[in-house]
């Protein structure tokens, strides 16, 4: 039980990656609360998990929008008491022209993928600093570090989430408070599912390029983001976590 006792808050816990790390942090012991924009399936995971006596709760919000974030936030604080862990995994992909993209659509976009996670460690940092104790996982991605075509400019807000995790993983360290990214290659989600699906082929080259041979399964990340929020990371800050099969390692 590597999160007993402890409240761990997670965005976009409704299916893919979040709700695998919300089902392993319940089964590692913590009382787990989540937000979603897809109230549907964040309800439906909540009833089968309380049918096996877990401690689950679900609020809707948008992470890109301030006010309602703040109010599901302090909404599940009031049920599970202060955060202890942060899971910030809300995420789209941004398949944009650079010249088509808009002003607003490129807002929106970093609203999710990168000004979400300031906004939910604004939420978290005063208990934790009062409890001198805390940890906060960002999902980045293998994009934080290379890129493929036509991903604009996913590349650029993943990277930036490895150096807000940095900013944060300094700054609030001596009040044992560590931050961390995970980043992910390909992971069998709906959102990976459908943009393999987009395109004849890609399915198989995407594959093809593995050097397990394989794409990885949600929760084969969501044991990395556990471990991470658990006291066994006690003394890892400000990194980052590759969990890609050996991707990134390799050459085109
Ligand atoms: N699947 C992959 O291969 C992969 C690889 C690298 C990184 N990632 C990252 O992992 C994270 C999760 O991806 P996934 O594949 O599980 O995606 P997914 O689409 O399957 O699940 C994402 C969840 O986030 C929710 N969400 C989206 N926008 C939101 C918003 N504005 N407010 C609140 N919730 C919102 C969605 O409703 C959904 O439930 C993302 O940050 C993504 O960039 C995924």
């Amino acid at each position: 039980m590597k999160l007993a006792n402890q409240h761990i808050f997670v965005t976009g816990g409704s299916k893919g990656i979040g709700a695998a790390i919300v089902r392993d942090c319940l089964e590692a012991g913590a009382k787990v609360s989540f937000v979603d924009i897809d109230v549907e399936n964040g309800q439906a995971l909540v009833k089968e998990l309380k049918t096996h006596g877990h401690s689950v709760a679900f609020a809707k919000a948008d992470v890109a929008d301030p006010a309602e974030l703040k109010k599901a936030y302090e909404s599940l604080v009031a049920q599970f008491g202060d955060v202890t862990g942060v899971v910030n995994n809300a995420g789209v992909n941004s398949y944009a022209d650079p010249v088509e993209m808009t002003d607003e659509q490129w807002d929106a976009f970093f609203a999710i993928d990168l000004k979400a996670i300031w906004l939910t460690a604004r939420l978290a940092l005063p208990a934790m600093r009062k409890a001198h104790k805390g940890a906060i996982v960002n999902i980045g991605s293998i994009h934080g570090r290379l890129t493929f075509p036509n991903f604009f400019p996913y590349g650029a807000a993943k990277s930036a989430v490895l150096g807000l995790t940095r900013n944060l993983g300094v700054d609030e360290g001596h009040h044992e408070i560590r931050t961390n990214t995970v980043a992910p290659g390909y992971v069998l989600t709906p959102l990976t599912e459908g943009w393999l699906d987009a395109e004849p082929g890609r399915r198989d080259r995407a594959t093809s390029i593995q050097p397990m041979g394989r794409m990885a399964q949600p929760v084969e990340v969501a044991k990395v983001v556990t471990f991470l929020l658990s006291d066994d990371a006690s003394f890892v800050n400000g990194s980052d976590w590759a969990v890609d099969g050996g991707l990134s390692a390799r050459s085109a």
